[in-house]
């Protein structure tokens, strides 16, 4: 039998990448960051790739909690919540999370893709579908999402599943994004962001995306993956970083990164996050988070807000990396611990992870489709878990194996230029 015409052109697509060395291969490892590696080959490496950023998965107390919730409750739900797998302690996780992120009520998902597939959806749709099912009243219109150019996967399919009109703004730019909003007065209108840019670790305009949201009657959803945990004099992100606890209306969290667990949120009113439970398609149709992963959420969340050293001593750390990077001439965007350094294509990208991990260093190279080809880049992340002498031990390794890539001047002079 002849190869079928889907698969003979996938594998076509498949020998081509392969051929131009585009298909890098995912590295194995034996454990994970501490920030220590043991690869396979049994050689252990200093991991600068994790979003692990408080290393809190690694305490005894969030170990503990996880391995009594797996006994009393075993690793899986097996339902949703409606059909049977809601948990109290699924539960008490929403009141913790969003009494931490200020907002009135919170809702999670299994993972953090799935709270923005569940919010953007769910908030564009919930009205049309409750009066296709029940005959409630909605308005006609059709609504209106905008969202960053460079906001996360996620986001997008939330966008592309919705019904409303999808439109996007250039990075970070409130003006562009007002002017957008000009053409739709009067529609249900929403505008969403990430708090802090997953692959270029900067921060979202808050203040301006706020004023323009707020004067065109939009509603603003910040994907604050990144800045929970992180950012704010008490972690709980970026609207209190900037002063905006109250001016946020929709959030979404994930579990996955500060809390070094799994799953996601979404955070808002009690009347939006109620029809989400009900028409929300990342929510409804989807089994529940396990409940060894709620129990050791609520215990590392817990160990967040009554120790607030340890993000003293993760900043510590992404100043260390970013003062000794622009000491080499680098300035990466942001002022967190999402460090970019751009390489300019994916084989330079490559070429640095390789040499890198040679040297016991493991940079992560990102590459399409989670950025263009042009904007290929080492993806550093540091976290509390390193120490000074790791930071220090990365940034000798990077001055030693930077005249081994052809782009590395060029990209060096180019970010010393712009200032970024
Ligand atoms: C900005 C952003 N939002 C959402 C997600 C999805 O989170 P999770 O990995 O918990 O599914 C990620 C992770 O890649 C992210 O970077």
């Amino acid at each position: 039998m002849s190869t079928p015409t889907l698969f003979a052109d996938l594998h076509a697509a498949h020998d081509w990448l392969a051929g131009h060395g585009l298909l890098p291969p995912e590295r194995r490892s034996e454990t994970l960051p501490t920030p220590h590696v043991r690869l396979l080959s049994g050689r252990t490496v200093v991991s600068f790739c994790s979003n692990n950023y408080l290393g809190l998965n690694h305490r005894a107390e969030v170990k503990a909690a996880a391995a009594q919730a797996l006994h009393e409750h075993t690793h899986a739900t097996s339902e949703s919540r409606r059909l049977g797998g809601n948990l109290g302690l699924l539960e008490e996780l929403e009141s913790e999370l969003a009494e931490f992120k200020k907002q009135p009520s919170a809702l999670i998902t299994a993972t953090g893709l799935l709270a923005n597939i569940a919010a953007v959806h769910g908030v564009l749709d919930a009205g049309e579908l409750a009066r296709r099912w029940y005959g409630s009243p909605a308005p006609d219109a059709r609504p209106v999402v905008v969202y960053d150019e460079l906001c996360h996967r996620s986001i997008q399919m939330g966008a592309r599943q919705s019904s409303a009109e999808r439109l996007r703004f250039r990075h970070n730019d409130a003006e562009h994004l007002a002017d957008r909003l000009a053409a739709y007065k009067g529609r249900a209108i929403l505008v969403v962001t990430e708090g802090v840019f997953s692959m270029d670790g900067d921060l979202a305009d808050l203040p301006r995306l706020v004023e323009v949201c707020d004067a065109h009657g939009a509603v603003l959803m910040v994907d604050d993956a990144h800045g929970t945990g992180v950012y704010g004099a008490d972690g709980s992100g970026t609207a209190s970083h900037f002063g905006l606890v109250g001016r946020v209306p929709l959030q979404v969290a994930t579990l996955s990164k500060a809390f070094g667990g799994m799953g996601g949120a979404v955070l808002g009113d009690e009347r939006t996050i109620a029809m989400l439970r009900t028409f929300s398609s990342g929510y409804r149709f989807t089994s529940s988070l396990p409940a060894e992963q709620a129990a050791a959420t609520i215990a590392a969340l817990r160990i967040l807000r009554s120790e607030p050293g340890i993000r003293d001593t993760l900043w510590a750390n992404v100043r260390r990396l970013r003062s000794g990077l622009a000491r080499l001439g680098l300035h990466p965007p942001g002022d967190g611990p999402i460090v970019p350094i751009h390489m300019g294509t994916p084989q330079a990208a490559a070429m640095f992870e390789e040499l890198m991990l040679d040297t016991g260093y493991w940079c992560v190279a990102v590459t399409p489709p989670a950025v263009s080809p042009e904007t290929c880049r080492i993806r550093l992340t540091v976290s509390a878990m390193h120490d000074q002498e790791q930071i220090d031990g990365l940034l000798e390794r990077i001055n030693d194996i930077s005249p081994k890539i052809p782009a590395f001047a060029e990209i060096a002079n180019k970010q010393t230029e712009l200032g970024t």
